[in-house]
Parts: structure tokens; C-alpha cells; sequence
């Protein structure tokens, strides 16, 4: 047994589940481009106040989630480990004057995230999320916008059946009135509610609507809406955008419950789900506008909205619906030599050919040629060059493993007959005329 284990909650990526991350994240990179998002880094740890102000203090990424670094001096900042892009990425905007660009700035990013959360499957303390924000512009045209580029990711990602569940929250024009009817409602039923969320009635009533307990469903279920108390500026806010999503064709659905888990929202709120999973708090990604966080964060007052997709959880749902497409390993080369100790001659051939952009391997272990030749066929390797006694007169031998063919060739022309069989997926190289 080995001693020591990935932390719990975090795993490692092997190459399998790499690469199928790799081609999500190659997805991602080119709708951002598509859609005019430019890619951004932010480090993996910022002050804690960027995210205790801007997620909030009473939110549970930042109140249980929060992976805090203790300071390393007396005089020490305060970090933590990011647990969403958001934040950071508005930290970023400001300090680096990103306000006299012409708006949106639109900016993404991907990365892993960090949250101290109860792991099990499709929640890790280490995952994975796409993020796209777009800074200084009040919708509700870019919410439609983003709602829909969201919706394309899972499609082109083969990821068909995604939902995406919508609602608007308000802003604090609206809520705050709605809050107090919230509380009343659930205030009737004080004595009867869980403690975590008696404890959320007075620190933060709008979570109630997002709790998963049992004995709060019926609650829920006749709970106030916040779609029915909103001021008329977000009303129209919110006709608007759904006007845009249906006449972009994107289907949604109203979840008036839907109140997303960070303090930042104001108005469009959205979340996609697996069609059918709506209840399993496992949502694929969500997202929503922050028309007041730039300002907590340091800034002028400056609306902006944004999504991040939940990477792992894309993963997880492709492989339930049979894998993620096989991504094909480029045809492979293998450099093996009649003279079982001549290392050299092999890691040199094949150093040339990687030069020239081919996928090669030399078999650099000190065996007969045909223990070589088997563990060429055994990688998968289409071809073999044999280094042998030619190699003097500056040729190798061409084998092709599938076809069982060989021929003669000179070393100077090994590149670009090698790309021409595998480009043009001839299997046979000419040994049978
Ligand atoms: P969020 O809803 O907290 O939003 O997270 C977005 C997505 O990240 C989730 O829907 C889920 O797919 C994934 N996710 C979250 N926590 C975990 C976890 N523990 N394990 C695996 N996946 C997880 C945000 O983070 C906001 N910053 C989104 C946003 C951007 N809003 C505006 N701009």
C-alpha cells in the first residue's frame, strides 16, 4: 500500500480523464473566441476580503467552504484559495483599470476552484470551472447572450439534454421588501424548521429557498415568490431578457425558487442542469449578474453578469451517457534496431523525426529486434523504422505493422514519407509494389 493519498475531496486527473478535460477545455477556449472573450489568469489565492465582501460573509462558500492559508509572518495578509473566478477576476478589472476599455470587457477563464465541501461524486474540494464574465454592460440583451453561449457549451460538448432553469432576484430596490414578506412566511413556522435554517431566517432568508431538507419542502413550495415582488425596472429587466432567449430559440424554465449561493446576484439568475437531476443540487453550471459587486470590490458603480461551468460535473455526465469521444492518439512511430545496443542510432532517428513534428518513440531498452517489433505492435504503433546495417549508406528500413510490409528507405526521405502515409491514412508504404 503506498503511504501517501491524494487529499480527501481531490483527485488526481489520469490520462484519460485529463485528455477529456483538455477537449472541454478546447471547446471552451473557442466559443470564448467566437463570442469575444478574452482569456484571462488570476492566482489560484487572493485576500480573503476579495471574497468575504464580494461573495459574502453569510454565504456557505465563504462561511464553511473557504480553504483559509494561514499567514506565513506577523504582518502576514490573509489568503485563501479561490473558491469561484468571479471575485478575483473583478479584483483584476479594477486594479489593472480595465473601466476605460470600451464596454463589456468580456474576459474568461479556467481553472481549478477550491471548496471545503462534504466531497462525494460531482463535488470535489478541488474542481474544475469554466468562467466567462462580461464587466459594464446593464443588459438584459448580454444576459440572453451569455444564457445562450452557455447552452451551446453543453451542446457542442455532447452533452444534448441540458435545462436551463432562470430567474430573476431582484436588486435591492425590490428585495429587501421581498425579504421581509420571505421571513414572515417562514417565521409562522419557526419552531418547526431546522436549525441551520432558523439560523438562515435571520442571517440570510433568501437561502431558505435553497435548502434541500425534506422538512422544508412544502415551506418552500408555498413560499412567496420573489418573480411576483419585483420593482418594475426589474420586471421589464426580466420580460426583456426572456423576450431575448425566446427569440434566440433557447428554451429555459421559470424556477421562481431559484436563488443561486453567492450574495453578489441582483436580477438575471440561471442555473443548467442534466434533464431529470434538477433536484440533485448538482448543477452542471449557473450563473447570473452582479450589478453591485464591482462597486463593493473598490469600484464605480458597474453592472456585469457572467456563468462558470462546472468542468468535472461535464465529465461525470458524458461519461454516464457512454464516455466522452475517444480523442484518437496521433499514429505513432517506433524506432527499433537490428543491433540490440545501438541506443544511440535509435534515440537520434527519432529525435529527428519528433524535430520534424512526427509522434515517435525510439525502443531504447537493450533487447533483440523482435521483443522491439512486439512492443511496437503492442503500443499501437503503426509503423516501425528498423536501423540496421544500411544506416552506413544513410538508409533505414520502413515496416508498416498493420499491413506486414517493408521496404528500404533513405533516412532523407523517412519525414516526409511518414506523414504522407499517415496523412493520407495509406496503410500499405509500397513493400508488395
Ligand atoms: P457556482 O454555482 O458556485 O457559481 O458554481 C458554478 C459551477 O461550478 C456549479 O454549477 C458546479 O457545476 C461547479 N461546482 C461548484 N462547486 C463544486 C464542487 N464542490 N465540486 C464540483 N463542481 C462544483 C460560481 O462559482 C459563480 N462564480 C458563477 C458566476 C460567474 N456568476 C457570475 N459569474
Amino acid at each position: 500500500m503506498p503511504s501517501f493519498r491524494a487529499p480527501r475531496g481531490t483527485r488526481d486527473l489520469l490520462a484519460a480523464e485529463r485528455s477529456a478535460f483538455a477537449r472541454l477545455e478546447a471547446i471552451a477556449r473557442d466559443l470564448a473566441g467566437r463570442y469575444g472573450y478574452r482569456e484571462i489568469e488570476t492566482p489560484l489565492f487572493e485576500q480573503g476580503a476579495v471574497f468575504e465582501r464580494g461573495i459574502g460573509e453569510v454565504t456557505d462558500v465563504v462561511e464553511k467552504e473557504l480553504f483559509r492559508i494561514a499567514p506565513r509572518t506577523e504582518e502576514g495578509e490573509s489568503w485563501a484559495l479561490r473558491p469561484e473566478a468571479t471575485a478575483g477576476m473583478v479584483r483584476a478589472y479594477l486594479q489593472h483599470g480595465m473601466h476605460v476599455l470600451p464596454p463589456p470587457v468580456k474576459l474568461a477563464l479556467s481553472g481549478p476552484m477550491f471548496r471545503y465541501d462534504r466531497p462525494q461524486a460531482g463535488r470535489y474540494r478541488q474542481f474544475w470551472q469554466w468562467d466567462v464574465e462580461a464587466i459594464g454592460d446593464g443588459g438584459p440583451a448580454i444576459d440572453a447572450e451569455i444564457v445562450e453561449l452557455g447552452a451551446r457549451f453543453y451542446r457542442e460538448a455532447g452533452l444534448p439534454d441540458v435545462e436551463i432553469l432562470l430567474n430573476s432576484i431582484g436588486d435591492p430596490v425590490c428585495r429587501p421588501a421581498y425579504i421581509d414578506v420571505l421571513r414572515a412566511h417562514f417565521q409562522k413556522e419557526e419552531a418547526a424548521l431546522p436549525p441551520t435554517e432558523r439560523r438562515r431566517l435571520e442571517t440570510n432568508p433568501l437561502r431558505l429557498l435553497d435548502s434541500k431538507d425534506p422538512a422544508m419542502a412544502d415551506l418552500i413550495a408555498t413560499a412567496p415568490r420573489l418573480v411576483d415582488h419585483l420593482c418594475d425596472p426589474c420586471d421589464e429587466h426580466f420580460a426583456s431578457v426572456r423576450r431575448h432567449l425566446d427569440g434566440l430559440g433557447v428554451g429555459y424554465r421559470v424556477e421562481p425558487a431559484l436563488v443561486r449561493g453567492l450574495d453578489y446576484y441582483t436580477r438575471t439568475a440561471f442555473e443548467f442542469y442534466r434533464r431529470g437531476a434538477e433536484g440533485q443540487q448538482q448543477a452542471l453550471g449557473g450563473g447570473g449578474r452582479y450589478d453591485g459587486l464591482i462597486e463593493l470590490l473598490g469600484g464605480r458603480p458597474t453592472p456585469g453578469i457572467g456563468f462558470a461551468l462546472g468542468l468535472d460535473r461535464v465529465v461525470l455526465a458524458l461519461e454516464a451517457l457512454g464516455g466522452p469521444p475517444a480523442t484518437t492518439p496521433a499514429s505513432l512511430v517506433v524506432v527499433v534496431g537490428a543491433d540490440p545496443a545501438a541506443t544511440l542510432e535509435r534515440l537520434r532517428i527519432a529525435t529527428l523525426l519528433r524535430a520534424d513534428g512526427i509522434h515517435a518513440r525510439a525502443d531504447l531498452a537493450v533487447r533483440k529486434l523482435g521483443r522491439q517489433l512486439e512492443g511496437a505492435s503492442r503500443d499501437g504503433a503503426h509503423f516501425a523504422v528498423i536501423v540496421g546495417d544500411e544506416l552506413a549508406a544513410g538508409d533505414v528500413q520502413l515496416r508498416d505493422l498493420e499491413a506486414g510490409t517493408q521496404r528500404p528507405i533513405a533516412l532523407d526521405d523517412l519525414a516526409r514519407e511518414l506523414k504522407r502515409a499517415t496523412a493520407s491514412h495509406h496503410h500499405g508504404v509500397g513493400g508488395r509494389g
